[in-house]
């Protein structure tokens, strides 16, 4: 079969990402503009700085894309670009510039879903992997746990009800001071603390869903820090992190568990920001492996926002036919 090129483009969030993909799992660029240092003295993201610093630098990421790449957009097959979900003003900019750019040039535009990019990675990374597989899908904005039955195809098993995982990991890192994103933070830190020490609950519902919900844990871990200043109990951060992420863990660990027993599935493929955290891979690995089921998960950059995971899983959607029309509008709210 004749070799696909595909240029994607990502700006859901904060950070203005462009690539260049081969076939859906070769990368021959990956360029990513982040404004983590922005958005730092604000604590978390702030939408409207975001999609004004999006439309300050996408025309030289894309520009670098290609050149980075070695090709020029005449080589281009098609322009794969995030419509959602994410946030409206920050996924317009990388929208309108695909659309754009896909018009001018007489190439197919190919809306992608945000949380399909992130699965996607993983056929990067994994070169032969194919679906059906399980996916946990743990960024600052999702919780999902996904059956992928086919490519483009999807079953959402269970999700967060309240925060995401990330989200999560970010408000325990601010409330113990450790500063915006927290997740890396509080990975390192856990290190030095014991998980047993405190124990924070772990929700769980009562109608056999295998959804998430960690607002309660969150609060929890807020409620135990005010006792501590109240009683002038000296705080010890790591065992806060510590037991904080191994809360997390362990739901996130037994919810997809089930879902693989539940699908007669041997394959599970984490995704998204926090599916670099050592904890959730080491746990996985340990967990999952003593029920024969192999765990995959994309290198740290591929985990966090960028464009090739996007570039993967338009290539999958344009080998199905899946074209977008150009009115294609940003939908900041998008179901897988
Ligand atoms: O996928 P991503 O870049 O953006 C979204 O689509 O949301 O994920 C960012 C999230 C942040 O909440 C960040 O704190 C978390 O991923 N994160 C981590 C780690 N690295 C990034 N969480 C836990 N452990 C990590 N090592
Ligand atoms: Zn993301």
């Amino acid at each position: 079969m004749e070799d696909k090129l595909i240029l994607s483009i990502e700006s859901s969030c904060d950070e203005t990402a462009a690539a260049v993909v081969k076939n859906g799992r070769e990368v021959l660029s990956n360029i990513i503009a982040t404004q983590i240092e922005t958005h730092k003295v604000y604590g978390g993201v702030v939408p409207e700085v975001a999609s004004r610093i999006h439309i300050e630098v996408i025309d030289k990421v894309v520009k670098e894309a290609l050149e980075k790449a070695g090709v020029s957009l005449k080589d281009i097959d098609a322009i794969g670009v995030t419509y959602g979900p994410g946030l409206v003003g920050a996924l317009l900019v990388g929208l309108q510039y695909g659309k754009g750019l896909a018009y001018s040039s007489k190439k197919p535009l190919v809306g992608v879903n945000h949380i399909e990019g992130h699965i996607s990675a993983n056929y990067i990374e994994h070169k032969d992997l194919k679906p059906p597989f399980v996916s946990l899908v743990v960024s600052g904005g999702h919780t999902f746990i996904v059956y992928v039955k086919d490519y483009g195809e999807y079953e959402v098993i269970g999700q967060t009800r309240d925060d995401a995982a990330g989200e999560a990991y970010d408000k325990v890192a601010r409330a113990i001071g450790l500063g915006y994103p927290g997740g890396p933070k509080i990975d390192k830190l856990a290190k030095e603390g014991n998980e047993d020490a405190i124990k924070f609950p772990r929700a769980n519902f009562h109608d056999d869903s295998l959804d998430f919900s960690f607002s309660g844990l969150k609060s929890s871990v807020l409620n135990y820090l005010n006792q501590c200043k109240m009683k002038d109990i000296e705080i010890n951060k790591a065992d806060v992190a510590a037991s904080f992420q191994k809360a997390v863990i362990d739901v996130l660990t037994q919810n997809v568990l089930k879902t693989c027993k539940e699908k007669g599935v041997n394959k599970i493929a984490i995704a998204g920001g926090v599916a670099s955290n050592s904890s959730l891979r080491k746990t996985l690995i340990d967990v999952a492996g003593k029920e024969g089921i192999k765990v995959l998960f994309p290198s740290p950059v591929l985990c966090t926002d960028n464009a090739a995971m996007i570039g993967s899983a338009a290539y999958f959607n344009l080998m199905k036919g899946k074209v977008s029309p150009f009115n294609l509008n940003a939908k900041p709210n998008l179901k897988l």
